[in-house]
């Protein structure tokens, strides 16, 4: 019988990280999940006996004791603090999570002999298309990641995967993004206000995000990467923020109170996403902006029957 591969996740405590950690048990792997303190571990709750929980004190010395303990074939990193606009107080928690802690993780695999990591970015590291402008300071934190990343790769050899996320969506997400509040929009009958709506989003839902890491973690596990690559991970079809609201009210029969343009754009919106990545060799998308709000609402007992037919296609 072949060994389990072993896997150490970081951020599994999160919408994607939760989804990839059941991934990865589903697929047979052992999973070690790296947590804080205070992390709120119901995400995990169905799976939480099935993997090995570590909770890091915050130290560099007891994260190169995790790493060592867990001696994983391949981390993956996806502990991060989102902000779309940060104040002074969040300067600190910022640089802790985005930073501090990504370069603690990647000390603690270099001593450790680790070699393989997949490293979460954002396409917010390239405003109006640039090969490097920050939306906010999240995303400037992201980039400062990889220019350290860079250290490691070069004189540690590590070999890197940096997946560059857009939007992400699916069932049982409990961030306060857009369809969470397009479903509290629709319950309570309150208006939402918002943007005059004429900005792009790339949604990608989560289980082709998952494929996303699923085929980098194939290729650091086949060595073909020799230093570090950047993909993205985005639906390269990119629909106007109105033109969702729409389809999500048509596709969940509901309908929603929507004040356009009640709002300003935030400061440096992002109109047109990213478009210039690449993706992660031999994979596309699969789940389409319809079938994938249909999958995602057939979580919601208070909605149409006909949703569920409708995720088939
Ligand atoms: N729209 C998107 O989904 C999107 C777009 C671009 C990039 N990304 C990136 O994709 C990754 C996953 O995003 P998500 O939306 O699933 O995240 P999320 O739901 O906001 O969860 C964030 C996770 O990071 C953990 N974390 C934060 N700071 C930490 C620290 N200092 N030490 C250890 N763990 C820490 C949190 O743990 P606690 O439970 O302790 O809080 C939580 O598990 C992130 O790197 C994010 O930046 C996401």
């Amino acid at each position: 019988m072949t060994e389990p591969r072993v896997a150490l996740v970081t951020g599994g405590t999160g919408f994607v990280g939760a989804n990839l950690v059941r991934k990865l048990v589903n697929d047979g792997w052992d999973v070690h999940a790296v947590v804080r303190p205070g992390s709120d571990l119901s995400m995990l709750a169905d799976i939480e006996q099935t993997i090995q929980v570590h909770v890091h004190d915050g130290s560099t010395e007891q994260l190169i004791e995790i790493v060592k303990f867990a001696s994983p074939q391949i981390v993956f990193h996806l502990a991060s603090l989102f902000l779309a606009q940060h104040a002074p107080q969040d300067i600190a928690p910022l640089i802790n999570s985005n930073l501090l802690f990504s370069t603690q993780l990647v000390e603690a695999m270099s001593v450790n002999g680790v070699r393989h990591l997949i490293n979460t970015g954002t396409s917010w590291q390239h405003y109006e298309n640039q090969d490097y402008s920050p939306v906010c300071l999240y995303a400037a934190t992201k980039q400062a990641f990889e220019a350290v990343l860079t250290y490691y790769v070069d004189v540690a050899r590590l070999a890197a995967v940096t997946l560059q996320l857009f939007d992400t969506y699916g069932p049982n997400d409990p961030r306060a993004k857009l369809f969470t509040l397009l479903r509290k929009t629709a319950r309570s009958g309150e208006p939402l206000l918002m943007s005059p709506g004429e900005q792009l989003i790339d949604l990608v839902y989560i289980d082709d995000v998952l494929a996303a890491y699923l085929l980098a973690a194939e290729r650091l596990l086949q060595n073909r990467v020799g230093s570090h690559e950047i993909y993205a991970v985005t639906s390269g079809q990119p629909v106007r923020l109105r033109d969702l609201v729409e389809t999500y009210g048509r596709i969940t029969g509901q309908t929603l109170a929507v004040e356009w343009g009640a709002r300003p754009y935030r400061p440096r919106e992002v109109m047109l996403p990213w478009n210039r990545g690449t993706v992660v060799p031999g994979w596309e998308p699969k789940v389409g902006l319809a079938a994938g709000i249909a999958l995602m609402e057939q979580q919601s007992p208070r909605l149409p029957e006909t949703i569920a037919h409708m995720a088939g296609g």
